[in-house]
């Protein structure tokens, strides 16, 4: 059920460049949120924009939604810009969510950017210490120092700069050379997206893919999100996804 409350910013800090970790207290949704799970921001009317923006949950705690969000436009620097005990309207739990997987299987969880946010949140749920995390970014003032993030995260940028060199699949297919998870969740953007459909396919690996496509209504009434699906027809990322099956979709 989706309900609308009325969020407490309980914290905000600027992590990278431009990237900020927040925590917004809705104790009626965090007591329903999966991982998958997106929410839907008003921004402050100071933004001059009156649209809902879609965020996904990085995880819950103490009533509060964590969230990952990058300062890219208005909404985001008026969302960026909110002080401890400032408030903002929350819609959610909105979208489906990954499956539940198995607790002994091993997951590899593989973002870009903001991407990472749904992947946390399944990292933290899942709890198996096998499981391997990689957030991929450009360099490394797009991604926070790994003292803020779970040990089991390891860090990759375009150029070097810090973590493994790489962009998120070319490290993801090194690691394949001597080990191999049984399921990949992936979120990011596009090109992650397709090279992880390529490499769960070339490997035989079960994987998840969540989409952030460009969103209008983001409940599922106007199908601006809609995406081509392999089967025929489409499906709208925000009221069928944004979680599908790698193969599900063409993107
Ligand atoms: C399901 C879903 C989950 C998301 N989760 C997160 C998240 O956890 N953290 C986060 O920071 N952002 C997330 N986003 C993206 C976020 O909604 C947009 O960044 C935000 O709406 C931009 O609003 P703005 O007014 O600040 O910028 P705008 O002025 O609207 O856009 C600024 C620039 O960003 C580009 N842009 C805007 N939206 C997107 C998008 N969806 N994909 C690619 N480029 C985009 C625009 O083309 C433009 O170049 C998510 C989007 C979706 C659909
Ligand atoms: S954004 Fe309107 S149907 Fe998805």
């Amino acid at each position: 059920m989706k309900i609308q409350e009325k969020g407490v910013v309980i914290s905000n800090q600027e992590v990278a460049c431009n990237l900020h970790f927040m925590e917004i207290q809705v104790p009626k949704i965090s007591a329903q949120i999966k991982p998958g799970n997106f929410v839907s921001l008003l921004p402050p009317a100071s933004s001059g924009t009156f649209l809902r923006r879609p965020f996904s949950v990085a995880g819950v705690h103490d009533r509060a939604l964590q969230l990952v969000i990058r300062d890219i436009g208005k909404a985001t620097h008026a969302i960026t810009s909110l002080r401890e005990n400032e408030t903002i309207e929350v819609l959610g739990p909105l979208g489906n969510s990954y499956p539940t997987f198995e607790p002994d299987k091993k997951l590899w969880l593989l973002g870009g950017g903001t991407g990472i946010a749904s992947l946390l949140f399944l990292h933290e749920a899942h709890n198996n210490p096998k499981d391997r995390i990689l957030w991929g970014g450009k360099c490394s003032c797009e991604l926070p120092e790994p003292a803020a993030l779970p040990s089991s995260c390891t860090l990759a940028t375009d150029d070097g700069s810090c973590g493994e060199c790489g962009n998120v699949v070319e490290v993801a297919r090194r690691w394949l050379a001597s080990d191999k998870p049984d399921y990949i969740a992936a979120c990011g953007p596009k090109g992650l997206l397709k090279g992880v459909q390529q490499v769960a396919s070339e490997y035989n690996i079960p994987a998840w893919i969540s989409c952030e496509e460009f969103m209008a209504c983001g409940v599922g009434a106007c199908a601006g999100c809609a995406i081509p699906l392999a089967a025929g027809g489409y499906a709208r990322v925000c009221a069928d996804g944004p979680v599908f099956k790698a193969e599900e979709v063409v993107l």
